[in-house]
């Protein structure tokens, strides 16, 4: 079963049918995975932070010197994609069809997604994931590419090992990020997550749940850190725009209860989003 969309699929904001829907199979998007997207929740058809998403994409579509219509025609395509409901919005720009010049007829594709199914906990795999920029630099840093397979693949290979998802780790066991999330943790009453200095993807669910974790006055580490920091925290949760704030109950062999900290953190998320879209 495919994840299909709600009302049509904005193809360079024309409303196209679903089934129709349709991108070039000359596209650098589609043969080299040159390109960038991003995806947030429209709640009952308003988006959360439509803003940061789409300043993040700027500098996505930047870093691969890819043109992006202007702010505010983008910002309509996503309002009206958004206005059926609950979902997820998704918005997509392929590199075109010229690799030597990139944007070149290429399209920006926007649709609202149904909400999966969302667990009420997670439990995750380690996996080292040498691939991950992990602090170091290149022409991509920062950038939200189509380029997701190893991504996909951590998550496939966590899956086939009985877990849900993946913690993944870099070079001399450092923390980074799940293939789709961010990761965070309470160890002595602190919040701590991976600093962007790793190359993790700048999250805006981390973003926002850090300003709920400051309301709340829990104190916040935003630093390097390392595996045994990870796996002997008090409480584990991941965080992203789908998931929101959700409790982690393992991560490989060490076990988690739901804690009163991630509940408040994952119940202050909620406020917040709905101060912001009610
Ligand atoms: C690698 C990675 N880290 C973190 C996240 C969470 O980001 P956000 O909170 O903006 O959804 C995502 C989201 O897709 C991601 O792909």
């Amino acid at each position: 079963m495919t994840a299909g969309s709600i009302g049509p699929v904005l193809i360079n904001g024309v409303a196209t049918d679903a089934d129709r829907a349709a991108v070039s199979v000359f596209d650098i998007g589609f043969q080299r995975g040159y390109g960038c997207f991003e995806a947030l929740r429209s709640y009952s058809g308003t988006p959360f932070r439509l803003g940061g998403h789409l300043d993040r994409l700027d500098r996505s579509a930047s870093n691969l010197l890819i043109d992006l219509p202007p702010r505010d025609t983008l910002t309509a395509w996503c309002l009206d994609a958004a206005a059926p409901g609950d979902g997820v919005l998704r918005i997509y720009v392929t590199g075109g069809t010229d690799a030597k010049v990139p944007g070149t007829d290429n399209v920006v594709v926007v649709f609202l997604e149904p909400l999966p199914v969302i667990p009420q906990t997670v439990r995750l795999d380690i996996l080292d994931a040498p691939w991950h920029a992990d602090g170091r630099t290149s022409e991509l840093t920062g950038a939200k590419t189509l380029s997701y397979g190893p991504n996909l693949a951590a998550t496939i290979a966590a899956r086939r090992r009985g877990f849900d998802d993946a913690a993944l780790i870099g070079s001399d066991d450092v923390v980074l990020e799940g293939p789709t999330f961010s990761l965070g943790w309470i160890s002595d009453g602190a919040m701590c997550t991976p600093g962007l200095g790793s190359h993790i993807l700048a999250s805006i669910t981390r973003e926002a749940t850090i300003e709920v974790a400051q309301e709340l006055h829990v104190p916040i580490r935003e630093e390097q850190f390392h595996r045994s920091d990870l796996v002997s925290a008090d409480e584990v949760f991941v965080m992203s725009t789908v998931r929101e704030v959700l409790p982690v109950l393992a991560v490989g062999d060490a076990t988690f209860s739901r804690g009163p900290v991630v509940d408040a953190l994952q119940g202050g998320f909620r406020s917040l989003v709905a101060r912001e879209t009610g």
